[in-house]
């Protein structure tokens, strides 16, 4: 069975399509005093049940929901409850860099256990470390071969692929390796939530149309920034940038529009809010998703 919170039921109804199964039916409402009330209107005892619920901004209200709908399974005697999530807040706190802080991405994974969730979907979660948070099984999928497949035709010539920091080199590496392109580093520290700083380029850039592959655009504060720095390093002005989370949040869309993007790769993993930044091409992850959870319901 596939339960869908509410924070993007387009995704959980094209998943179901995918699966060839109903969208379970629920109520997901408040109570006068604003606490979320859940329930589930289907019967679930014995059943594997899947519930998407991607964490997009802001993330409080679909997390709450989640661990919600996850409890009202599990106490409702579903076999296996599996959180299906395409986008994973909190992954980006995933330590502690003054000491004084909490590690809220660890905080999150304890409470999604807690609320009786076996399993663990989610798509390209901010650091590969955070699987070690879980005691569960997480299934870490990734968009990146979707957004190469969706850039491979129309690409400049030469290319040069860019991860925007250096911790998500590995991930441009991956796009880089389908594409065939060689691979750049910008360093970037973060100076505030939405404003970063750049101490250089590592990698050959000059004379390349730059592609940035990154996690997620969020203010676009990074995109801002790696793009300065690009084309002050000799890139043409022929950005591309591919990111599997589009949360686009404050002027995120207008700073955008102010640089020289040609081409604006995200997928629907978050539900946009909003008008779309100008040229954005939105890739599906349906059908991805869809299949990990039949290698689920199948293998276990
Ligand atoms: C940070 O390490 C992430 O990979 C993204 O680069 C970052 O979170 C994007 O956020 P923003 O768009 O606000 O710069």
């Amino acid at each position: 069975m596939l339960l869908s919170g509410s924070a993007n039921p387009q995704l959980g109804a094209a998943i179901a399509r995918e699966m060839a199964l109903p969208v379970g039916r629920t109520i997901l409402e408040r109570f006068p005093d604003r606490e979320l009330r859940v329930e589930l209107l289907e019967e679930v005892r014995g059943r594997d049940v899947f519930v998407v619920q991607s964490l997009g901004p802001p993330a409080e209200h679909p997390l709450l929901e989640l661990l919600l709908l996850g409890d009202a399974a599990r106490r409702g005697g579903a076999r296996r409850v599996t959180a299906v999530v395409p986008y994973l807040a909190y992954a980006r706190q995933d330590r502690r860099a003054t000491g004084r802080e909490p590690l809220a991405g660890r905080l999150v994974a304890d409470l999604l256990q807690c609320a009786g969730f076996q399993a663990i979907v989610a798509l390209d979660v901010h650091s590969p470390a955070v699987e070690g948070f879980f005691g569960i099984p997480l299934e870490h999928l990734s968009a990146i071969p979707l957004l190469a497949e969706a850039l491979r035709d129309g690409l400049a010539e030469p290319s040069v692929v860019v991860s925007p920091d250096l911790g998500g080199a590995r991930r441009a590496e991956a796009c880089a390796e389908l594409l065939r392109l060689p691979v750049a580093v910008v360093h970037k520290s973060r100076v505030t939530g939405s404003d970063v700083a750049v101490r250089g380029v590592t990698g050959n850039v000059r004379g390349c149309a730059p592609i940035i592959v990154d996690d997620m655009i969020s203010t676009g504060g990074t995109i801002e920034a790696a793009v300065g720095a690009l084309v002050e390093a000799g890139c043409t002005a022929e950005v591309t940038v591919a990111a599997t989370h589009a949360l686009l949040v404050g002027d995120a869309v207008e700073r955008l529009a102010r640089l020289p993007i040609r081409r604006l790769v995200t997928t629907d993993s978050v539900q946009a809010a909003g008008d779309p930044p100008r040229g954005l091409l939105r890739v599906g992850v349906a059908p991805l998703i869809a299949a990990a959870l039949r290698r689920l319901a199948h293998h276990g």
